[in-house]
């Protein structure tokens, strides 16, 4: 087990750029981690940056997350064992689509909001080729690192602002970031091997979904540790607000209207962790769902709603809880990371009478 820790340690997870991702704190959460499990679940799991921290340690892994793209990061670098995208794919993707004509609803919505004409029409010729590919997790990997390049294009690394062509028109800020101006072919390019060199068997089953997470846990059984980093409730992560252009590109709507200056789909997907008036309803759920998951880590933030202490009571009806923190020193935007908030993990083990019961029957 130790030797395998150490052989998949050396894949590298490309940095995500992704609101509330947990790439920096890998190693503080990895701490709270108990050796012995061998099945872990990355519920929210956003960048994967957490799921593939699983995968690392060689435990049989199941991710999730209710956006498609999240997903097919998850596909792409955690249930993927060995695919890569190779020179002939590229040939592929590159392609003049033969079916272009039908392939245009980048150019349609976001010409001129976030990209010049011709930039739609390349990410849209893109599209429509990458179901040419033989293997769902070369299309994965096509999505991955297209979205990832798109969100590089973008200034601050989401859409929730309609600022990206007034700034890639500014000599300063290209200055600081020059992908503003880069083709998107040449960031996926870029980008590219980073991706390929990330996949590896860890010899698991793991798997990706696709679900919202109460409708999904009533479907698995045993998991034995369960990861929770679900969004800040009252602290402006609106995923879908600032993502939605991704989600638009992997699922090309055809039944969404597309709204307000930044064009985002309407109706967005039901979360039910993202408004006060039902997240404690939802949280009491999800706990319910999780009943026989015996270890739960739960990341948490002291901005969020319900606050600290009435999610410590919550919890302390099913677990014992221990709670660690760790300060933010720099704020660098969105989810809570502001100077000086704290980013709180929630580490749940069985309550001790109840193992004692265990051990006694
Ligand atoms: C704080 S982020 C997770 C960040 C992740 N741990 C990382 O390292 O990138 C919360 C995620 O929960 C997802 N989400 C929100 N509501 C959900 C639901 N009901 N079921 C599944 N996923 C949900 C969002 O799409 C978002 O990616």
């Amino acid at each position: 087990m130790l030797f395998d820790e150490y052989k998949y340690f050396n894949y590298k997870f490309p940095e995500p750029q992704y609101l509330g991702a947990k790439h920096s704190l890998i190693s503080w959460i990895s701490q709270h981690i108990p050796k012995n499990i061998k099945t872990a679940l990355d519920a929210f799991a956003g960048s994967q940056s957490v799921a593939y921290l699983f995968k690392q340690m060689g435990v049989k892994t199941l991710s999730n997350d209710f956006l498609n793209f999240n997903n097919q990061i998850g596909k792409a670098l955690v249930e993927n064992r060995l695919t890569k995208l190779d020179n002939d794919d590229l040939i592929t993707l590159f392609q003049n689509s033969p079916q272009k004509q039908d392939f245009t609803l980048m150019e349609g919505i976001f010409t001129d909001v976030f990209f010049e004409r011709s930039e739609s029409q390349f990410i849209d010729n893109f599209r429509a080729n990458i179901p040419l590919l033989d293997s769902p997790y070369k299309q994965a990997l096509a999505f991955t690192v297209m979205n990832r390049s798109l969100t590089r294009k973008i200034t601050m690394g989401h859409f929730g602002h309609t600022q990206a062509l007034v700034y890639a028109a500014d000599p300063e800020r290209v200055k600081r970031n020059r992908s503003l101006i880069r083709p998107i072919r040449d960031l996926f390019l870029e980008l590219l091997p980073k991706y390929n060199n990330a996949i590896f068997d860890n010899e698991q089953e793991n798997q990706s979904f696709n679900e919202n997470i109460l409708e999904l846990l009533p479907k698995l059984s045993g998991i034995d540790l369960v990861y929770f980093d679900p969004p800040y409730c009252d602290s402006h992560a609106d995923y879908q607000g600032f993502y939605h252009l991704l989600e638009t590109y992997t699922e090309y709507w055809k039944d969404k209207e597309f709204i307000n200056g930044i064009k985002r789909y309407e109706p967005k997907r039901y979360s039910g962790f993202d408004t006060k008036s039902e997240v404690i309803a939802n949280f009491e759920k999800l706990f319910e769902l999780s009943s026989e998951i015996p270890y739960w880590l739960i990341s948490y933030n002291n901005r969020s709603y319900p606050d600290i202490q009435t999610f410590e009571k919550m919890l302390s009806k099913y677990r014992d809880v221990t709670i660690e923190h760790k300060t933010y020193q720099n704020g660098r935007g969105g989810k809570g990371s502001v100077a000086g908030s704290k980013e709180i993990l929630f580490v749940c083990k069985p309550k001790i009478n109840i193992m004692y019961q265990q051990i006694k029957n």
